[in-house]
This record gives C-alpha cells, sequence and structure tokens, in this order.
C-alpha cells in the first residue's frame, strides 16, 4: 500500500471516525485517487476529495449518472438496480417527477410546523436522560428524536418506531463487514436483490405493506397516505414503488439526523467555548447545527457512473468508471475551509459544506428538517444548562455512514444557571 493509501472498502478504516491525515494526503496528490478492481466490490474506483470536484459531480447528473450502476461502492445486476430503486438512484427526469410527489412537505418554510412537535419530543428525551443522570445518549436522545420525527410525517404509529429503528440499523449493518444472516427475519429474497443486501429490507417492505393497508382503508394526514394516492403521468405507485419510496424516507429521515446528533454530544463536550458562546447568543444556533454537520459528515460518500469522456480534478474519466464523493473528504478541504479541523460556528457559509450533498438534483431532501432537529436539541439543552460528560464512543462498522452506535454520558446541569426545564419560550 502507497503512503496515500488507506483501504477506502473497509471498513475499519472508518472505526475511530473520518481517517482525516489519508484524505488530506488525497486532496493534495495531484488528479483522482484510484482504488483497484476487487472481488467484493468489482471494478476500481476514483476517489473525489476535493470540495469543487464533489460540486461539479453532483450538479451534473448527465455525466455522473446515480441510476447507471450502483450509489454505493460495490457492483450490483441490472435486475437488483431496478428491483430497488427509489428516486435517490434515478436520473432526471424520473428522478425529478418522484422529488415532487413529496418536496413539498420539506421546504424550510413548511418544516418550521413541525417545530413545536420537534420540541416535545426533545423534551421528552432529556427528561428522561435527566432523571436518570446516566445513560446511552445515542438510545435515549439522539436514536428517539429523528425516528420519532420522520415516523410522524410517514403515518407510522409510536409503537412501531423501535422495530423500524432496528430495521434501518440492520440496513447500514449490510455495508459493515460482519452483516445479518441472509434468513434474518424470514427473508427469503435472494441477497442480490435487496438493498443494502440486507435481509431488513425485505422485513422494511414487509411493514411498508401492512401500513398501505391500514392506510387505504383509513387515510391520514401523512406523507403515506399522500403517496399511496399521487399519480405519475396517471399512474398511482405500485406496491414496490411505495415500499422503495417508504424505506428510503424512513432510512434517510432517520440514520442520518441520529448520527448528526449522537456527534453534536462529543462536540458539546470536546468543543466548551464554542457551545458556550451559542448559548450565550442563540443568533449562532444554524452556525452551530451546520458546522456540526460539516464536522460530523454523517453519510461518508455517495458514488456516480460516469457516461462519458470527461476529466474531473486532472484524471481523465471514461463511460463506466465509478467516482465515489467522499464528503467526509470534502468538508475538511483546506481550499475551501479555512483551518477546516478547528470547530466554528460562525464560519461563513459559503462555500456551504457537502454533508447533505454537493448541490443538484439529488441535494438532501431532508436538510431543513434536519437543521431544524438540530437546532431544537441545542436550544433546549442550552435552556437547560446541560453539561455532558462523555464516555468512549462505539462507532457503526460501516465505510458508508459516519454513525455512532454507543455512547455513554453522565448528565448534569450548570448550577451556575438558574434554569428550568419549562424556561423555553418556543
Ligand atoms: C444530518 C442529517 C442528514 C444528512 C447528513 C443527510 C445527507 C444526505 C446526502 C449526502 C444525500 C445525498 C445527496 C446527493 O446525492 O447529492 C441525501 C439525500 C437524501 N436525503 Fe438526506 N441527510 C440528512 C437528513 C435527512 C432527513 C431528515 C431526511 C428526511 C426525509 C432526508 C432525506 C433524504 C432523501 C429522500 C434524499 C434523496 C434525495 C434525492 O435523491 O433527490 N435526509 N441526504
Amino acid at each position: 500500500m502507497s503512503p496515500v493509501e488507506v483501504d477506502l472498502r473497509d471498513a475499519r478504516t472508518f472505526d475511530r471516525g473520518i481517517p482525516h491525515e489519508a484524505f488530506a494526503r488525497m486532496r493534495a496528490a495531484s488528479g483522482l485517487h484510484r482504488t483497484p478492481d476487487d472481488l467484493r466490490h468489482g471494478r476500481g474506483f476514483w476517489s473525489v476529495t476535493r470540495l469543487a470536484d464533489v460540486v461539479e459531480v453532483s450538479r451534473d447528473p448527465g455525466t455522473y449518472s446515480s441510476e447507471v450502476g450502483h450509489i454505493q461502492m460495490y457492483d450490483i445486476d441490472e435486475d437488483c438496480l431496478s428491483a430497488r430503486a427509489s428516486m435517490i438512484d434515478l436520473d432526471p427526469p424520473v428522478h425529478t417527477r418522484l422529488r415532487r410527489l413529496v418536496s413539498s412537505a420539506f421546504t424550510p418554510r413548511h418544516v418550521q410546523g413541525y417545530r413545536s412537535a420537534i420540541r416535545r419530543r426533545v423534551r421528552r428525551q432529556l427528561d428522561r436522560i435527566e432523571v436518570a443522570g446516566d445513560g446511552d445518549w445515542v438510545t435515549e436522545v439522539a436514536a428517539p428524536i429523528p425516528i420519532g420525527v420522520i415516523c410522524d410525517l410517514m403515518g407510522v404509529p409510536e409503537q412501531d418506531h423501535d422495530h423500524l429503528v432496528e430495521l434501518s440499523d440492520h440496513l447500514v449493518a449490510g455495508t459493515s463487514s460482519e452483516p445479518l444472516p441472509p434468513d434474518a427475519y424470514g427473508n427469503t429474497t435472494e441477497l442480490r436483490l435487496l438493498p443494502f443486501n440486507s435481509p431488513a429490507a425485505s422485513a422494511m417492505s414487509a411493514y411498508a405493506d401492512r401500513l398501505a393497508g391500514r392506510l387505504r382503508d383509513e387515510p391520514g394526514d401523512d406523507l403515506s397516505t399522500q403517496l399511496l394516492h399521487a399519480e405519475i403521468d396517471g399512474e398511482r405507485l405500485s406496491p414496490a414503488e411505495f415500499a422503495n419510496f417508504f424505506r428510503l424516507m424512513i432510512f434517510a429521515g432517520n440514520e442520518t439526523t441520529r448520527s448528526a446528533m449522537a456527534h453534536l454530544a462529543l462536540h458539546h463536550a470536546a468543543f466548551p467555548a464554542a457551545f458556550g458562546r451559542v448559548a450565550g447568543d442563540r443568533t449562532l444556533l444554524g452556525g452551530l447545527a451546520e458546522e456540526i454537520v460539516r464536522y460530523s459528515s454523517p453519510i461518508l460518500y455517495f458514488r456516480r457512473t460516469v457516461t462519458r469522456h470527461v476529466e474531473l480534478g486532472g484524471t481523465p474519466l471514461a463511460p463506466g468508471d465509478k467516482v465515489v464523493m467522499w464528503y467526509a473528504a470534502a468538508n475538511f478541504d483546506e481550499r475551501a475551509f479555512d483551518a477546516p479541523l478547528e470547530f466554528r460556528p460562525d464560519r461563513p457559509t459559503t462555500p456551504t459544506h457537502s454533508a447533505f450533498g454537493g448541490g443538484g438534483a439529488h441535494f438532501c431532501l431532508g436538510a431543513s428538517l434536519a437543521r431544524l432537529e438540530l437546532v431544537e436539541l441545542l436550544d433546549e439543552m442550552f435552556d437547560r444548562g446541560l453539561r455532558l460528560t462523555v464516555g468512549e464512543p462505539s462507532y457503526v462498522d460501516s465505510n458508508f455512514v459516519n454513525g455512532i452506535e454507543h455512547l455513554p454520558v453522565r448528565v448534569d446541569r450548570d448550577r451556575r444557571r438558574p434554569t428550568t426545564t419549562n424556561e423555553s419560550t418556543r
């Protein structure tokens, strides 16, 4: 292995978080970094590590396709691509038509309507961990808030939230070095046909079928009902299309924000001056949430496949080449960010980091919702004057998400601040 290389295909490369030094060497080298072919992943891939290159790829879906090939680094067969396709794996114009079905629910203005429901969930979870005095920040706070919010939106009853968290966790396990056994959850579908090659995906589809059955009989005021009744070119979504949509929304709305909230606790402990400053000046709350997302980069990468001859970052590319956009590298690009390893809630808003994607058609649909969830959590923590003492985090075994599985914390209040749980004016 050359000094530049770490094995980016191996989840263990990320078992202590982002490999900053290796990424810095890749950004500094001329051209794109190449990982060779191997049996598990198929053809090798080019790593895109500079922010400007991530933006270029993200904004040109005609040249860098999400639909041709796969959006993860390993290859899958043609029939698998169509079996698992949701909008994130499709190119415009089909992608655009699907996204339009749900986009109005995620505009910055619309998500403000979820604010008080989010705050209630935040308060409930913080009350619990405060009463206990210590616990696992992920299980008690970072996991239940985002799954609760996205399940409310999708019309999933509260008693099923834990089941969906569990399935969502197992989907990520499909990117790890120790995946679930093929027959888990009674699965009989060939793994290659399932998203993340995970049996949990078929359990999630079965759940989506049951939910659809219920909502067809008793429509609700939720996105699932909206999707079940929506028409594209005069046709409703098929059961498989609905299930793929549902799975994407649950996974994307849950795993990522949970990860950002888990890192939030680590940052809170690691950067007390930055957090203290925002506690005293809440106009910086949005900047703090943004810095947490940049610094944690919950999705490490997405892949695109090249459709024509083109040059990127000094490297000539040919049709069929795979490019892997490492958001976790681009977000620390020295060319784009002043002192990128410093944690600064008052960073300028441009350039924008790429943790929600580098812009363009697939830019994170839920970015405004995720930001709001983080702001509400931070604001409530500051209202309460919470102080977190964190233990050793255990990272999710994956090279795709920068997730934290468990994070022991002790929770106290800063006794110098005479605050109460009901202090917030929101
Ligand atoms: C901190 C939290 C989050 C992070 C870091 C994150 C990150 C991302 C990234 C990197 C992409 C791919 C962008 C691209 O390919 O250009 C994406 C897409 C997406 N995200 Fe998020 N996300 C977060 C929260 C959410 C939430 C709360 C939802 C709620 C539904 C959501 C729904 C989606 C969907 C549906 C897509 C696919 C969009 C498309 O293909 O058009 N995300 N997200």
